[in-house]
């Protein structure tokens, strides 16, 4: 076809194409069989971070049709080169294309071909194009580190495609339904690695660059485009074994092989875990695991080659905190739970996100607590999880966990809270009221009847409610669609309240969705959820029985039907419902329960109570207090029985929401009585967790270790007990060594604390001393965790100079990194005002800095959204948030909860400040 060359890229940014089709998804008339893609890559050389390359795409026509309309963006196109030819039963015939179109609003790249493609038929389209390695960590990038010998920097590249960026890449149907196999073939200077979905196949030099190679790579498994990964690389990898012949490695650049061998360990046992979870094989002959420099999220689970920032991958044995290889545990049983749920079986359409992800958060707790069921962290993950999805999900501006998308901005906003953490509570819910038997043998024929192939929620419910039926874990006439529907088309979450009749022996239970914002009118609150209902007595304290003993029912017009529970106790002993919070609903109970409660909790049985019902006790009393329906005066007397308490998970409830609440107070005239309160508060445990003293070495359990932590931190912070004065002392120690790269005495899980308390109190010299270790260090998890503390400096210029340091392209610091040290400052109660200023004035250059990845961007407005404490700095934000509309595009909900989250803090300082100061007050 010999027809002018067009350049696509530059013609839309001249404005010239237009489109005539202009639905959000592509036509259905054609499918994609399989693709050969060739790409040649230049880390190097006057080409140097670009690549070249060539897509030959194998369609079958379902319905006659005048043109193909594919993905394509950021992509010079060299249309002289574009080949269409008919694959008939016999001959093959070349097509000419008249003309093309894009459409820049869905990224279309349109062709029209001289003949109509017929139906039945199969047509072969080759498509050439070229682009630049990009620096915006999406599509194809560019990467890069210092070699420390040579302080040079040494590039690789790498793909992140999900959720729309395969098209920045290589032209393609860049919908997740579109699955076919891909055979890739990367072309390559012979001294880099070249890495992809597949093991290598043959390698052949180049046919006209000297010293360049093609290597060929197996033909994949069909899938979907974004699940396409390759690289080309320096870097080194640490083999693992499989007993079962998969080929297991963990890839990171050289000077970092020495931090892999935590993951290189666990990557093998968990995949294999799954293996017999799922009773599916792992598809491939291989697997990598590689730690990318510059990552925008934490991993990506590309079938057959795991990306990583290094962060969530890199773990070393005597430097990094027992929360990274928590975190790094939990990555990695993450991304790996994905290779069956997401990439043998894929959500239909990003709507059903959460069939990724939330399966994916669910699974990796059950893999983790399968490796290491010593570590005790499925409960701590499920819970958190509940806890940060009932914050959430208490906005009037959530949305529900399955939910229309048509723009891609929409899909990235999906990868959320609710997509993870409340699909996860969900399907830990759907596990408990199921029961194992069911829940697995379901999940087992779900991924048995799709893999390889599409699915959306109502086929997980079939498989779901059919084995259910088969275990009896359900009656015949009772479905999963039925219940589950309402959870996960309907936004927010319920409160059950509890209203004993003490006489009956009976209670009534109601329920309505809870609003953190107490001025929703109760209209919106009329919601109906079907609950499984759990529930204990203080005479049988069972908290083991996680099945439901009874149902809240909906009818069919969804409205919630009234219930009695019998066979009660009487008026001197409590009932609790949601035993181990099975489900992710909030109780309320009755004055008098309450007051049952707290006697028990205030007494030497406090511990009858199960440990995670003790912590949503205070979770619940809290929330119930912010929004008026208990007062500051109960939540005071639910505290008091803390200076018995012991455990992690009580001990967490109470910190998020004091946090929480001194993060209003703290820049009011009272910020000094939480200070106090935490005086009266801490010492118990603070003695009990032995302070700030290195004794890890005598815990038996992570739990031990995090409480204190958690304590330590809440200590330093309010100045409790010897904390800041042994803080220093340990900074001090480390600024005295002769080498500090080196040797480091400050205790690895004390260390955000022991630098930030230090650089809180200390001199510039201090901050300048810290800056140097995070310049030198050759550890990510360091680099962040000194960058952390960087903000916790009262110098107001150090603060004012990291903000514009987060925000420069080609700074020290890594733009996957700017939202850590822009937070650290923004968090510090001195900092917090710079950062808003710094916000709001410089919002073009921030914007720029991000441009198309606003999605990180809007990470910058958490910490802002919940310390804005008065309506003025509402409206002033408010105010921008209007003027900037065009710029904030692409992150509208995020903007809207941010919002509704500062009306929310007002609203907090004006109904209850002054209750909440006397009743701390009262408590001193
Ligand atoms: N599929 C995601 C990666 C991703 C995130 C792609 C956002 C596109 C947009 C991956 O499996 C993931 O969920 N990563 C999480 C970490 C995980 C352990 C919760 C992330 O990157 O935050
Ligand atoms: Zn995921």
């Amino acid at each position: 076809m010999k027809w002018f060359i067009l350049f696509v890229a530059s013609l839309v940014g001249l404005g010239l194409a237009s489109s005539s089709y202009d639905h959000y998804r592509l036509p259905t008339d054609l499918l994609p069989q399989r693709y050969h893609l060739r790409i040649l890559t230049h880390l190097e050389g006057p080409e140097a971070l670009r690549f070249s390359g060539s897509v030959k795409i194998l369609i079958q026509v379902l319905q006659d049709t005048k043109n193909i309309s594919l993905h394509s963006r950021d992509l010079t196109i060299d249309e002289s080169r574009t080949t269409l030819t008919h694959l008939g039963p016999e001959t093959t015939e070349n097509i000419c294309v008249s003309s093309t179109e894009v459409n820049p609003t869905h990224d279309y790249y349109i062709l029209f071909p001289c003949h109509e493609l017929l139906a039945y038929n199969y047509y072969e389209l080759n498509l050439f194009f070229s682009a630049e390695l990009n620096q915006k960590m999406a599509g194809y990038y560019r990467s890069s580190y210092t070699d420390s010998v040579t302080k040079s920097p040494r590039w690789i590249s790498t793909t992140q495609f999900e959720p729309a960026s395969a098209r920045l890449a290589f032209p393609c149907f860049d919908e997740p339904n579109y699955k076919a196999p891909f055979v890739v073939t990367l072309g390559h200077h012979k001294k880099y690695n070249a890495l992809s979905n597949m093991p290598v196949k043959t390698t052949k030099p180049h046919e006209s660059l000297s010293d360049y190679v093609w290597t060929e790579f197996q033909e994949s498994v069909p899938m979907s485009t974004y699940l396409v990964a390759y690289s080309i690389n320096d870097f080194s990898y640490k083999p693992s074994t499989l007993p079962n012949g998969v080929l297991f490695r963990t890839w990171a650049r050289p000077e970092a092989m020495d931090q892999c061998d935590f993951a290189a360990d666990l990557g093998p046992k968990i995949l294999q875990y799954y293996e017999e979870l799922f009773g599916i094989k792992f598809p491939l002959p291989k697997i990598d695991q590689m730690a990318v420099p510059d990552f925008e999220s934490a991993a990506m689970e590309n079938w057959g080659l795991v990306t990583y920032r290094e962060t969530a991958l890199l773990f070393s044995n005597n430097s990094s905190s027992l929360e990274i290889r928590d975190n790094v545990a939990s990555v990695v049983a993450h991304e790996l739970a994905h290779q069956w749920f997401g990439n043998l079986v894929t959500m239909n359409w990003w709507t059903d996100l959460w069939l990724n992800e939330g399966f994916a958060t669910y699974v990796a707790a059950l893999g983790v607590h399968h490796i290491h069921p010593e570590w005790r962290s499925k409960d701590r993950k499920s819970i958190s999880d509940i806890w940060d999805t009932f914050r959430h999900d208490a906005l009037r501006s959530s949305k529900p966990i399955s939910r229309p998308i048509e723009v891609v901005s929409q899909i990235a906003e999906t990868f959320n809270v609710i997509s993870y953490k409340k699909g996860s509570s969900v399907i830990r819910m759907m596990h408990l009221f199921l029961g194992e038997e069911a829940f697995r043998s379901g999940l087992n024929s779900y991924l048995q009847d799709y893999k390889y192939e599409n699915a959306e929620q109502d086929n997980l419910w079939v498989s779901l409610t059919k084995a259910a039926h088969e275990s009896g874990a359900l009656p015949r006439n009772a479905d999963v669609k039925t219940i589950m529907d309402r959870w996960t088309l309907q936004t927010g979450y319920p409160v059950v309240n509890v209203i004993r009749d003490y006489a009956a022996g009976s209670a009534d239970i109601s329920q309505e969705r809870y609003f953190s914002n107490n001025e929703v009118s109760s209209s919106h609150r009329k919601k109906c959820w079907w609950v499984p209902l759990s529930y204990t007595t203080q005479a049988e304290l069972d908290f083991n029985n996680m099945s439901p003993q009874d149902w809240l029912e909906c009818s069919k017009k969804g409205q919630s039907l009234p219930k009695t529970i019998d066979n009660l106790p009487g008026a001197d002993q409590w009932v609790i419902f949601n035993t181990q919070l099975s489900t992710p609903y909030r109780a309320n109970y009755d004055a008098q329960n309450w007051k049952l409660l707290i006697k028990t909790l205030n007494s030497e049985n406090f511990n009858s109570i199960h440990v995670i019902n003790r912590a949503q006790l205070i979770d619940d009393i809290f929330t119930f207090a912010w929004t008026g329906e208990q007062d500051y005066e109960t939540v005071m007397e639910v505290l008091e029985y803390m200076h018995r308490e012991r455990e992690l998970l009580p001990w967490r409830a109470a910190f998020d929401n004091i946090r929480l609440i001194n993060r209003i107070v703290r820049r009011t005239s009272q910020g000094g009585l939480i200070r106090q309160y935490m005086k009266k508060l801490l010492p118990p445990i603070y003695e009990y967790v032995n302070g700030i003293n290195d004794t890890f070495a005598s815990f038996q359990h992570q739990d031990e270790i995090i409480l204190k932590v958690n304590v330590v931190s809440m200590a330093c912070q309010f100045q409790v007990g010897d904390c800041v004065a042994r803080a220093v002392e340990y900074f001090r120690q480390w600024q005295a060594e002769p080498n500090p790269e080196e040797s480091n005495p400050v205790p690895v899980n004390l260390r955000s604390i022991v630098y930030c308390t230090a650089i809180r109190t200390g001199s510039e010299d201090d901050w300048q001393f810290l800056w140097t270790r995070y310049t030198k260090s050759n550890k990510a998890d360091e680099k962040v965790t000194i960058l952390d503390s960087l903000g916790c400096s009262r110098v107001v210029w150090l603060l004012q100079e990291m903000l514009e340091l987060s925000f420069e392209a080609r700074g020290p610091i890594r733009p996957q990194d700017s939202v850590i040290s822009f937070d650290s400052v923004a968090e510090n109660p001195v900092g917090f005002m710079l950062a808003k200023q710094y916000f709001m004035h410089n919002f073009d250059h921030i914007h720029k800095f991000y441009y198309p990845s606003v999605k990180s961007m809007s990470k910058l407005l958490t910490p802002l959204s919940m310390q804005m404490i008065d309506l003025k700095e509402f409206h002033e934000f408010e105010d921008f948030a209007g003027r900037s509309r065009n710029l904030l595009q692409g992150i509208e909900e995020k903007v809207q909860q941010t919002l509704e989250r500062m009306r929310i803090t007002v609203q907090w300082k004006q109904q209850n400040f002054d209750d909440f100061n006397s009743a701390i007050r009262q408590s001193l």
